[in-house]
């Protein structure tokens, strides 16, 4: 708490211009409506910390006054009554802090939780809206928010059902662009590596800004972990570091710019980035999160605390677990799904090693440990996308075997170093899904998770 409490004043003095200036400097002139995009997109009592966040982004925006009506809410929505949580009907994003899931207006629920979807929903898909769900209708003059907390890796985040590739969001923010659906966007993510979602792909001249818990290379953390009760963690360090920040100031005052400075002071485990126009940062908060005065302070003030990297969340709690029951009949059923865990996840690695060394016999790489042990930065986005759809749809469904995205980086390493052409790239996708045919499908392992 105490760190905290200094991290808060100090911010706002180092920052260059004048209050008055920022305050002057801010104002839009033109009237514009604010419409908000969340996603949680995981499930599961392990993946808590997800839909935690999302729910108070949910609540932040309300508290600020953005209406219900322009709030298109993503949740697969099987924390509140996970038979696992023992506060039914209630999810907390912060220790002792306010029930985030009250009154929440859900817009997509369950297996509607798809990459599809949630491009549909940007792109105001008029199937979509057809069949009744929420889509964006927003206009040339309005503010859009973007917020997403899902399992990432190198050029995707994972949905329940799936993987969405880099190039795909982009494409669809840049088809928002050419229809005239915003006037300014921003876009916060929190993921592994989410970094990569934007680097060497969003454009710096569609009025987008966008930041992310991760740089390209480094994973996301899972904050919270160790509540007593819980078994799960409650946040993710990034993302409450901005819903705090977003709970306790006064947005109409505060830039995107200040947020994000204080957003890096107080994520610990990870690099939080910045990437698009980043002259929107002068912007106020409240241009895209509600300019209202919160009627709420939503939380006691705690500083995040318990890190777990977001993809090992299942594996520590389970060897919490074991650690704490004095119920031996209970210790021995969770040191079997807890073997399950790991054998699954050991499999997967020898898999994904059989799989480059045969991809490096077909030509593709001369040194399968370069391949699995470096990180090149990802450039051809479009290619990649192809890559990781033909993985997905060949070797491993990465919606269901998210551990699976953990290896994701050494496709992007096998497009860069082959400066694919068409033909050579249509041979690699065959050759993937024969190295993949021998080495990881029909795996037995429903727990690779
Ligand atoms: C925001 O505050 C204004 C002024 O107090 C009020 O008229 C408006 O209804 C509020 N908006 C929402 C959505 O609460
Ligand atoms: C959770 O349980 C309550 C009470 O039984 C019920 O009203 C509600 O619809 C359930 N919600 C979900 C998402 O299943
Ligand atoms: C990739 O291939 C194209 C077309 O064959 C060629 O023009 C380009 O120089 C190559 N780039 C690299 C980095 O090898
Ligand atoms: C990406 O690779 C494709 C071939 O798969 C190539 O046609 C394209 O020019 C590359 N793009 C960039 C930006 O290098």
């Amino acid at each position: 708490m105490f760190p905290f409490l200094i991290i808060f004043p100090i911010l706002f003095t180092l920052s260059s211009s004048t209050p008055l200036e920022e305050f002057l400097g801010s104002r839009s002139t033109d009237d514009y409506n604010i419409h908000a995009v969340l996603v949680a997109g995981s499930n599961t009592y392990d993946n808590y910390h997800h839909q935690a966040d999302v729910c108070h982004a949910y609540q932040v925006l309300r508290n600020h006054g953005v209406p219900i009506e322009n709030i298109i809410l993503m949740i697969y929505d099987d924390i509140a009554n996970n038979s696992k949580n023992p506060y039914p009907g209630k999810i907390f994003n912060v220790p002792f802090g306010p029930d985030v899931y009250a009154g929440l207006l859900k817009d997509y629920t369950g297996m509607e939780l798809t990459p599809e979807n949630f491009l549909g929903v940007l792109k105001g898909d008029k199937d979509l809206a057809a069949k009744g769900k929420k889509v964006l209708t927003s206009g040339p003059n309005d503010h859009v928010f973007i917020y997403c907390a899902n399992h990432g890796a190198t050029g995707l985040i994972g949905f329940p059902t799936g993987a969405l590739s880099s190039d795909d969001l982009n494409k669809a923010l840049v088809y928002m662009h050419e229809h005239k659906m915003y006037d300014k966007l921003v876009f916060y993510l929190e993921a592994c590596n989410s970094g990569s979602m934007f680097e060497n792909i969003l454009p710096d001249n569609i009025n987008i800004y966008a930041t992310t818990s991760a740089n390209s290379v480094e994973l996301s953390y899972a904050c919270y972990c160790d509540e007593p009760e819980f078994h799960t963690c409650l946040g993710d360090d990034y993302s409450v570091s901005w819903l705090y920040n977003s709970d306790f100031n006064d947005l109409a005052i505060e830039t995107l710019e200040q947020q994000f400075k204080y957003v890096v002071e107080g994520t610990i485990k990870s690099h939080p980035q910045q990437f698009g126009q980043k002259s929107i940062a002068s912007l106020n908060v409240g241009q895209f999160l509600g300019e209202n005065t919160s009627s709420k302070i939503h939380a006691a003030r705690s500083y995040p605390k318990d890190f777990v990297n977001s993809r090992d969340v299942p594996l520590v709690m389970l060897r919490r677990k074991i650690e704490r029951t004095d119920d031996a009949a209970e210790a021995a059923v969770l040191a079997k799904e807890l073997q399950t865990l790991i054998d699954g996840r050991r499999f997967l690695e020898a898999s994904m090693e059989n799989i480059v060394s045969q991809l490096c016999f077909n030509g593709y790489c001369s040194d399968v440990e370069k391949i699995l042990s470096t990180q090149q930065p990802l450039v051809n986005h479009s290619t990649y996308s192809k890559v990781a759809k033909k993985f997905q749809s060949s070797c491993l469904n990465l919606g269901i075997h998210t551990d699976g995205m953990k290896f994701m980086y050494v496709f992007a390493n096998l497009v860069e170093s082959n400066n694919f052409t068409e033909s050579t790239l249509n041979r690699f996708l065959a050759d993937l899904e024969k190295a993949c045919n021998d080495h990881i499908v029909n795996h037995k392992f429903k727990a690779i998770i």
